[in-house]
């Protein structure tokens, strides 16, 4: 069993990013400049957003934080997004999400302008990127595609069966690996919650990307032999013994898989550890005009 090590990896792309921003100013060029919007005080969102500034911070791109309390109108987050549209200094922005109840992510979603739509949630994106076109995918999608590219696994032929079909893992993730690229070409299956015999599925599977949101889930009685397991759940789990009294566990059981995995993820330290650098990334590509 093999590490499909996402620290180690994301450290060197950070490295890359860095090493890219000194060129970037050797030259005289524009600085790679990402703006984030935070409505409200969900901890979750400000531990997020913190981190993706401080990301940009530490690799030498510029950042701009935008605030607002969570009883902020429509209107108003609305007009940010036209300001940021406008604004020509920055490269590329996201609106973290959730957003307050009152307001219509759907709609926020819409009025930002595809080519600074860095997190990939832009309709327009998604459909680009389901056409094989140069498109800003989601981060997480991103540094899936970039571990696999990374540790060289194979994916032409194979057969993948990806547990999850939301709008920014699942359903891209699927799309991505049937395209007619590397990483690619491969034989999707996408499972959900209402699949009939999960387990029959992925026992066939030559790559597993679960991401699903339940705690060990998958056992090493639904895999088959040599598997690549590619764990995006990042899920609590009680544990007395850890230091804030939980842990973090994948979607799929660790240990049990590991018995059967060729390359697994390890959950913290895989996939979790690649979806900011996914962000500065794409920001690195809005800047160099890479995507549109
Ligand atoms: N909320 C949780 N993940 C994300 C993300 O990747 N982007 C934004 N904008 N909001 C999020």
């Amino acid at each position: 069993m093999n590490i499909l090590d996402g620290k180690i990896l994301a450290a060197k792309i950070r490295e890359e990013l860095a090493a890219a921003v000194e060129e970037i100013k050797a030259e005289g060029g524009k600085i790679p400049h990402l703006a984030a919007v935070l409505v409200g005080e969900d901890p979750a969102s400000q531990v997020y957003v913190r981190n993706k500034v401080r990301s940009c911070e530490k690799i030498g791109f510029k950042s701009t934080l935008i605030r607002r309390p969570a009883d902020v109108s429509e209107d108003e987050l609305l007009g940010i997004v036209e300001e940021l549209n406008q604004d020509e200094d920055i490269d590329g922005f996201i609106v973290q999400l959730p957003l307050p109840e009152h307001i219509d992510e759907n709609r926020v979603t819409l009025a930002i302008q595809p080519g600074k739509d860095v997190d990939g949630f832009h309709p327009v994106n998604f459909g680009r990127m389901a056409q094989g076109l140069p498109a800003y995918i989601p981060a997480t999608p991103n540094g899936i595609l970039e571990m696999l590219k990374r540790y060289e696994i194979e994916t032409a032929g194979k057969e993948v069966v990806v547990v999850g079909r939301s709008n920014i893992v699942g359903m891209p993730m699927g799309i991505l690996m049937a395209l007619k690229a590397y990483p690619g070409n491969a034989t999707v299956t996408i499972c959900h919650s209402r699949t009939r015999d999960l387990a029959e599925h992925t026992r066939r599977a030559d790559i597993v990307i679960a991401a699903i949101g339940r705690p060990n889930f998958i056992t090493a009685d639904m895999l088959k032999e040599g598997v690549v397991i590619v764990d995006v759940g990042i899920n609590r789990v009680d544990d007395e013994d850890a230091p804030r009294g939980y842990r973090l566990v994948g979607d799929v059981d660790f240990d049990s898989a590991a018995t059967k995995a060729s390359w697994i993820t390890p959950v913290p330290g895989g996939v979790g550890q690649l979806t900011v650098v996914s962000l500065l990334m794409n920001t690195l590509k809005a800047s160099r005009g890479e995507v549109y």
